[in-house]
């Protein structure tokens, strides 16, 4: 034995690497047989796999430029976390952008900002911005609901969010006066820390779901009932990521209190199918909505990505006929994000925010509807000036996803699908959760909503008015060439914006129906 030990002790340390690599090499050569690079090139190849799987990192912090990452690239990230941070976000030496460039966006200021009046809210509050319309007032709903900040949390279901993140999202939306949506999966106790609450609910119905697996407005009417936080029901039809496709939840992220929450097996890949059962058309759907209403008393609303028109039309005629229908219809972007997707769906199927948008919008305003429906808007929209824009077209309020996951620590990983986010946010592994501080994160969400509200107010007085809501397309222009080129939104997506309703800032301060209230 003894001498057995000599002899290992006595090999080198180099004696020891060849041994190791003539294992690895015999092992590649002659067992494995699912990689023919390192089949072919033993030891080496493995070079190729480990430089690839470092690559994403590799190019995100040395290789990619500013302004190159998609979907946020470092200026747009830092901006978000500078902000949720209070740190200086600004930007010295003037812009690093080429604003010569295509697809550019500018923003008409007036010749001299909109001067505050004396006791004006904002003098009090300068980050006070809620939306200019009331959800469910022209549907008479008996609950109406006023949305207290034109940003909140758009659907992320717990279980494709941790429950810290969840909490942490919910305790931010309070502090910022904003709401949270659910996202597919259900109400959870992580949702009910006090921040007003969207529910969401798709073709599983998490939630609400009958025994049969369609839709019990039982569950729901009781749901409303024990959870007055709820201000808003949302339908989900379609997202921009995955229209048609359902929600896709891996089964590595489903643990037992998500199973219980969502009435689904431990550990098995929860798929919900594209249609819905409670409806299979178009007026099946309207009346949907008009029972949700009536039985909750609450606005209800849907959300989709655009793609054809036929199926909206049909929607806006029957809205004209009969005065009922939706009282919101939130746009998503083919841009959007997504827990989990095929990129074949989340690359090709559905139009950018701006097209399916602009063409839904049109429609609605054509038939005279469009002062009815709050419209909100999500697809990359955090931004203050993309939401200028956004506003200028028809948006009422925004819907941020991944903007959030930002300011609470995401870093872009785009692992959200794998169980394995490294920031705890997108996982359900209670090691990387433990790494979430709940009432800083929670701070931080807020902050960034206050930030991104003050600078976009500062920009809609640079435009001088008061309110985004009085953002006309005539007001944004996009580059398509020299200034000669350079378009009016107006002139680019062919029609002129409803003008929106609004008696001053005052006025919605004083709104019963005013978040939270
Ligand atoms: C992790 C994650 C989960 C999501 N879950 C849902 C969902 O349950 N239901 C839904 O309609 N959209 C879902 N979305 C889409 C977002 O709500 C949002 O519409 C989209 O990401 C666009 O907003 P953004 O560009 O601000 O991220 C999810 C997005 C992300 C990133």
């Amino acid at each position: 034995m003894d001498s057995k030990l000599d002899f290992l002790s006595s090999i080198a340390w180099w004696g020891w690497l060849l041994i190791v690599l003539l294992i690895v090499a015999i092992r590649d050569i002659f067992f494995q047989k699912s990689h023919t690079i390192s089949h072919n090139f033993p030891i080496v190849g493995h070079l190729r796999y480990w430089l690839e799987s470092i690559g994403p990192e590799m190019r995100q912090y040395f290789v990619a430029n500013n302004r190159e990452e998609l979907p946020f690239n470092r200026i747009e990230r830092g901006w978000i976390y500078a902000s949720a941070k209070k740190e200086n976000n600004y930007e010295g030496f003037g812009t690093d952008r080429d604003i010569y460039a295509h697809q550019h966006i500018f923003i008409n200021n007036a010749m001299m900002p909109y001067k505050l009046p004396e006791n004006h809210p904002h003098t009090v509050d300068h980050c006070f911005l809620p939306c200019a319309k009331v959800m469910g007032e022209f549907n008479k709903r008996k609950r109406p609901y006023r949305p207290a900040s034109v940003i909140n949390v758009s659907a992320m279901s717990f279980g494709s969010l941790s429950a810290k993140a969840v909490e942490s999202l919910n305790k931010g939306v309070k502090i910022a006066g904003a709401y949270h949506n659910t996202g597919e999966g259900g109400l959870s106790p992580h949702h009910s820390h006090g921040g007003d609450v969207v529910f969401h609910f798709g073709t599983g119905y998490f939630g609400v779901r009958a025994k049969d697996g369609g839709f019990s407005m039982e569950k729901m009417v009781k749901l409303v009932n024990e959870n007055p936080f709820i201000r808003a029901i949302e339908v989900k039809l379609s997202q921009g990521a995955k229209p048609g496709k359902g929600g896709v939840l891996p089964g590595a992220k489903i643990t037992e209190e998500i199973a219980a929450i969502r009435g689904v097996e431990v550990g098995k890949d929860v798929l919900s199918p594209p249609n819905h059962k409670a409806f299979s058309n178009v007026p099946e759907m309207v009346d949907f909505i008009e029972k949700i209403a009536e039985a909750t008393g609450l606005p209800v609303g849907i959300k989709a990505a655009i793609g054809k028109l036929d199926q909206w039309k049909e929607l806006a005629d029957i809205m004209k006929a009969t005065g009922k229908g939706p009282d919101f219809i939130t746009v998503d972007g083919g841009e959007g994000g997504t827990g989990a997707a095929p990129p074949s769906f989340a690359d090709h199927v559905s139009l950018p925010w701006v097209y399916g948008f602009s063409d839904l919008y049109k429609l609605f305003k054509d038939k005279g509807l469009s002062e009815r429906i709050v419209f909100i808007g999500s697809g990359k929209l955090g931004f203050p000036a993309k939401a200028a824009m956004a506003f200028a077209m028809g948006a009422d309020c925004l819907n941020v996803a991944r903007e959030a996951m930002m300011s609470i620590g995401c870093i872009q990983a785009q692992i959200c699908h794998t169980n394995r986010c490294p920031a705890g946010i997108a996982t359900q592994k209670k090691w990387t959760q433990n790494g979430i501080n709940v009432p800083l994160k929670s701070e931080r969400l807020a902050q960034y909503f206050k930030t991104f509200r003050k600078e976009f107010i500062e920009i809609t007085h640079a435009a001088g008015y008061e309110h985004p809501c009085q953002f006309k397309m005539s007001d944004i222009e996009i580059n398509v060439d020299d200034h000669n080129l350079s378009k009016q939104l107006s002139r680019t997506y062919k029609y002129e914006k409803s003008p929106v309703p609004f008696k001053g800032m005052q006025h919605l301060k004083d709104c019963m129906y005013l978040g939270g209230n």
